[in-house]
This record gives C-alpha cells, sequence and structure tokens, in this order.
C-alpha cells in the first residue's frame, strides 16, 4: 500500500512541491500536463491517489489564465479519483486585488474565483499574502479552512543572513498604509522601527506616493511589499525615500511578478539590493517559501518531518 500522503505540484508550482516533499518527507508524484492540438489543458494523474492525503501545488503566477484552469482540472480529477483528503497550495493567488467593484459594471474578481474553489469541496487552501483587505471570511468564500501564510518572516531570515551589518541603521519601509502588516512583521523579526508611507492609485500603473514623517535621513531603508508588479509603487517610494535623505534602499517583496521592464526600470534605481520570494518565479526570487508552507501543513495535518 502506498504511504498516506502525497504531494503533487502542477505547472507553476514543482519548485515549491519539490522542496515541500522533501521538507515534509512525503512521497512526490505527478501530473502530465500538455495540450490538445486547440489549445486546451490535458491532465492525466500519474500516480494511485485513492484514499489517499493529497497536497496539490501550483502558484498562479505566470499565465494566470491558463494556470487555473490546469489548478480546477487537476484538482477536480483528483477528488474525482478518490483522494480522501484533498489540500490545495496556491503560493500566489491572482485576482486578489480585484476585491471590490471600484467602477461601476466591473467584475469582482476574487468572488467569482472562490465561487469556483467552492465547487471543489477541498479540505483546505494555502495562500501566502493575499490581498485580504477587504475580504473577513475566505473560509466560508471558499469553502475549505482557509490559510493565508506570510513569506515575510522567510524574507527578514534571509536579510538576517545576508545583510546583518547594514542593518544595524535601518528603518523598515511600507510603501503605502496596506504594507503596514508587512513591515510591522519585519521590523519585529529584525529587531528595527518601521514607518508607512502614503499611496495614491492614479491609474493600473502610475501612483503618487507622499511620506508621513518618515525619519529616514542618513539609513538604510528596507521596502518590504507583497507585489511588485509594473515597479511603480516602488520607484515612486524610493524617490520620496531618497528625497528624505535615506542612505541607501534595500527592496523586498513576497511576490515579484516583475512585469514587462520592471526588472530593468528598477535596476535604474541602483537599489542595494531587491530580494523575493519563489511564490512567483522570476530574476529576484531567491528566497524559498516551501518552509513556511511545510511548516503550516505539518501543524495542521500532524505530519511529522
Ligand atoms: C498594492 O496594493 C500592492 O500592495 C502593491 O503595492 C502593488 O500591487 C504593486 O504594484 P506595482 O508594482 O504595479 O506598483
Amino acid at each position: 500500500m502506498p504511504p498516506k500522503t502525497l504531494v503533487l505540484g502542477g505547472s507553476q508550482g514543482e519548485h515549491i512541491a519539490l522542496r515541500l516533499a522533501r521538507l515534509l518527507g512525503v512521497e512526490l508524484g505527478s501530473v502530465e500536463f500538455t495540450h490538445f492540438p486547440d489549445g486546451e489543458c490535458y491532465i492525466r494523474v500519474g500516480v494511485e491517489v485513492k484514499g489517499r492525503q493529497v497536497i496539490y501545488v501550483n502558484s498562479f503566477q505566470r499565465m494566470p489564465n491558463e494556470t487555473i484552469v490546469e489548478t480546477f482540472l487537476t484538482l477536480d480529477a483528483l477528488r474525482d479519483l478518490g483522494a480522501s483528503e484533498l489540500h490545495a497550495v496556491v503560493p500566489y493567488m491572482a485576482y486578489a486585488r480585484q476585491d471590490e467593484r471600484f467602477k461601476p459594471g466591473e467584475a469582482v474578481s476574487i468572488v467569482t474565483l472562490a465561487k469556483l474553489f467552492r465547487t471543489l469541496n477541498l479540505d483546505s487552501i494555502y495562500t501566502v499574502d493575499m490581498h485580504l483587505h477587504r475580504i473577513t471570511d475566505p473560509t466560508t468564500l471558499f469553502g475549505a479552512r482557509f490559510r493565508n501564510l506570510t513569506g515575510v518572516r522567510e524574507l527578514a531570515k534571509y536579510l538576517k543572513t545576508h545583510y546583518s551589518s547594514a542593518l544595524s541603521d535601518a528603518v523598515i519601509v511600507g510603501p503605502d498604509e496596506e504594507a503596514e502588516q508587512w513591515a510591522a512583521v519585519m521590523a519585529e523579526d529584525l529587531n528595527l522601527g518601521y514607518t508607512v508611507l502614503e499611496k495614491k492609485r492614479l491609474s493600473a500603473t502610475e501612483v503618487k506616493i507622499e511620506a508621513r514623517g518618515a525619519d529616514v535621513k542618513g539609513k538604510l531603508a528596507v521596502i518590504v511589499d507583497d507585489i511588485i508588479s509594473t515597479g511603480g509603487t516602488i520607484i515612486e517610494a524610493v524617490k520620496v525615500l531618497r528625497d528624505l535623505g535615506c542612505k541607501d534602499v534595500l527592496v523586498t517583496c513576497v511576490h515579484p511578478i516583475l512585469v514587462g521592464r520592471a526588472y530593468q526600470k528598477l535596476l535604474q534605481l541602483e537599489l542595494l539590493d531587491i530580494v523575493g520570494t519563489d511564490t512567483v518565479l522570476s530574476t529576484v526570487s531567491r528566497v524559498p517559501i516551501a518552509p513556511a508552507i511545510a511548516q503550516a501543513l505539518a501543524r495542521d495535518l500532524k505530519l511529522e518531518p
């Protein structure tokens, strides 16, 4: 009889599934994912899942629309094939920023995605630093025990290891009010103070940032945000911090989406460094998220690594 727990990775989550299986000391299986000639997704689960506790990992990072279809086909097949427990790990939950009808007529994307998740009858969903600003009860919304973990503690561990002397005179900066939650966690872990800037979004690519008496003069400013997408927020925040006389800037984020030429634009800022986790794979994804997820899974599912 195969061991009870099995980890499976989707096309955008294989790197995390591999680490998770190692950290948890459980079997890693595979799912075949190809396309029909007309572009439709084809899924085939290549391992026995009947009666097993299955942890399926896929991050809605690159090509989110296609990855969502891949994920839903796989999870539904796993249930249908008799998995006794089904846990979805979605380190980057796309569509979460559209959590309100900001303009008349807009789709509230995360609510629609959650409705689709509800049909899968999952046991639990694990994600990382998802925008939950306007969602109070994700467990009811998604129809499964919902864990929103943080990647900020993993980023802080990385900074402690690689930048301990630079951190001796540093301040943590949240680039907007919503980033206060991440700035507070990083400040606590690094035993530093934090400040939060004020952001006004002018369009999908343009923001205006102002400082609210941030004291960064002569210090290293360590920015922490959940997402870097176009880079607009970070570019504006760096301008403000430099105007305030900071000595240097180090940028960290959990999900380095870095669309288009965002990375090249950030390079031009001559930052001390740009560091992200691997919830989204990019040039700056140097911090593995698997340890944070493995810890939560081990605790919830009573797995002993
Ligand atoms: C917004 O609320 C998020 O926390 C990020 O600040 C935002 O998504 C970053 O986007 P961009 O890099 O396009 O400014």
